[in-house]
């Protein structure tokens, strides 16, 4: 685990990563019930394991691969022998099976999405229905288990839904607790956690907040840290963090790339002033709208942003002195999208997909195993203001993702002027309390309309607005008519170029909450 984490005396129930695009879900889930949850990496399981403290049980999460595959994701034998309790999920599940004298093969149907199921009176199942229904994402399935197992649960379509062996510890489930859609969940995994593992919850973010400080104070010691702030929620809760553990030793750049909301920069300035933390601003616009000139494609544009980004630090830097490290805010969310060595590329964050090889300094990211509103949690465990702790999220290559297409300062100056109605519109109707984002896009298509007598020839302005608990998925708020009505008047009659406002009703999946 990052950081010398292991080091602390806190339960744990570790998890180990083949791959699934939510399996941070099922820690950070655990992490919710008081106990401590944090994923590692499958081809060195068992070392990290035996080198963290109070592990109380291990779950092996679902993934891509199946467990024919020549390249399937394998874990040492070994931890089958720890004596610990494991819990496979789907992948993790077959998994289990098949290296313990089962059988897997290919199911009759493949089974996505919600399924019901008939449970057995188990350990797993405990206060939850005998009928039941739970998300299903698979194509394999277990046929045969080994002596000691007994299935707990079965559907029409799969005769070994869930297993318990008692006597090895071992359990699985096909389908996935960590998610929602499931209804008893939560019940399975505390099942799994309290009443198998007998963990104790003995673990709450200010615990981490402490935890987070020491070890970045052990890490770091005495060299220089180099971040840089956006004045989101992130890279202000590292920047405390930091500031915490080494003081002076941390500045922080505020590199204003010219994709900035509305005065926003003036807004970070006055901020970190109040926190005392050092800050050096830069005005880079120049340079990284030169860069985008032209540049239409999203990836292209998230790479260009990124590199451009290291290189003004690295300039910047240079007259600030020596430092061995540069943080940053980066969260799990970014990490697992931008793809990871298990898990598929869906868009490269640009805080880790533009980073060159050759950095020379390291990294420091203390938010990696955090969700957002984690993060959250962790700003009002450090006691900072709610304004700033409830900001909405805001992506780090700025604007440049919500004009679609090329980017130049007047499609800029459309957003920045259009999301500033939104915003102004949102916070009068209350809403700014309960839509988790929200903003302007700019399609770039142009438009036909009339105004006074005159025919017009302009630009229309999307609004996104969504709902969502983590930014992993998202649903988009149901923003009264009135605010949308006035919304829409106001970005027409106040916003140079635009004669026409849209809003967006798609989910995600399947659409992403940014355009780009
Ligand atoms: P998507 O568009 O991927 O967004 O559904 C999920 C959340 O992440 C934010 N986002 C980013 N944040 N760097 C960031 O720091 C990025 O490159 C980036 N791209 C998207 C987005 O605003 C939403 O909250």
């Amino acid at each position: 685990m990052a950081n010398g984490k292991e080091q602390n005396n806190f339960n744990k129930i570790i998890v180990i990563d083949f791959g699934s695009q939510y399996n941070q879900l099922i820690a950070r889930r655990i992490r919710e019930y008081g106990v401590y949850s944090s994923l590692i990496y499958y081809k060195n399981a068992l070392e990290v394991i035996k080198n963290t403290k109070n592990v109380k049980g291990i779950i092996l999460s679902g993934g891509p691969k199946s467990v024919y595959d020549e390249d399937a994701f394998k874990i040492e034998d070994e931890i089958f022998k720890l004596g610990l309790p494991i819990l496979g999920i789907c992948y993790g599940m077959q998994y289990i099976a098949y290296h313990n004298q089962g059988t897997v093969s290919k199911g009759i149907n493949k089974e996505y999405g919600f399924c019901k199921i008939k449970v057995e009176d188990s350990k797993i199942f405990k206060n939850t229905n005998k009928e039941q229904t739970v998300w299903m994402s698979h194509g394999d399935v277990v046929s045969s288990l080994g002596s000691n197992y007994k299935v707990v649960a079965t559907s029409s379509n799969t005769k070994i839904v869930a297993f318990e062996n008692d006597k090895d510890l071992l359990y699985g489930v096909q389908f996935h607790p960590e998610v929602n859609n499931t209804e008893f969940g939560s019940t399975i995994l505390k099942n799994f956690i309290f009443g198998i593992c007998k963990a104790t919850s003995d673990w709450q973010m200010s615990d981490y907040a402490s935890f987070l400080i020491d070890s970045i104070k052990n890490e770091v010691q005495d060299k220089k840290v180099l971040l840089g702030i956006s004045g989101g929620v992130d890279s202000t809760v590292a920047a405390v963090l930091i500031n915490k553990a080494i003081g002076n030793n941390l500045t922080c750049m505020f590199i204003d790339h010219g994709l900035l909301r509305k005065d926003e920069a003036s807004i970070v300035m006055e901020r970190f002033k109040r926190f005392n933390i050092n800050v050096k601003m830069v005005d880079a616009s120049k340079t990284f709208l030169d860069r985008l000139s032209g540049v239409s494609d999203p990836e292209q544009k998230r790479k260009v942003i990124g590199s451009t980004f290291i290189e003004v630090f690295d300039e910047q830097a240079k007259q600030i002195g020596e430092y061995a490290y540069l943080a940053q805010g980066t969260l799990y969310t970014d990490i697992i999208e931008s793809g990871t060595s298990t898990a598929q590329t869906i868009k490269s964050h640009h805080n880790v997909g533009g980073l060159p090889s050759n950095m020379p300094f390291k990294l420091l990211e203390p938010l990696k195993e955090l969700f957002k509103d984690e993060v959250r949690n962790l700003g009002r465990a450090l006691n900072l203001d709610d304004e700033l702790v409830n900001r909405q999220p805001f992506p780090g290559p700025g604007l440049a993702i919500r004009i679609i297409g090329d980017v130049t300062r007047d499609k800029i100056r459309i957003v920045q002027d259009s999301d500033y109605i939104l915003r102004e519109e949102f916070k009068k109707a209350g809403l700014d309390k309960e839509v988790w984002q929200y903003f302007t896009v700019l399609t770039s298509n142009k438009t036909v309309g009339v105004m006074g007598d005159n025919r017009s020839y302009s630009y229309c302005v999307a609004i996104r607005a969504v709902t969502s608990i983590d930014g992993m998925t998202a649903d988009w708020a149901r923003v009264p008519y009135d605010v949308l009505n006035i919304v829409s008047n106001r970005i027409v009659n106040e916003t140079n170029n635009v004669n026409r406002v849209v809003y967006d009703i798609t989910s995600k999946p399947p659409g992403t909450i940014e355009w780009e």
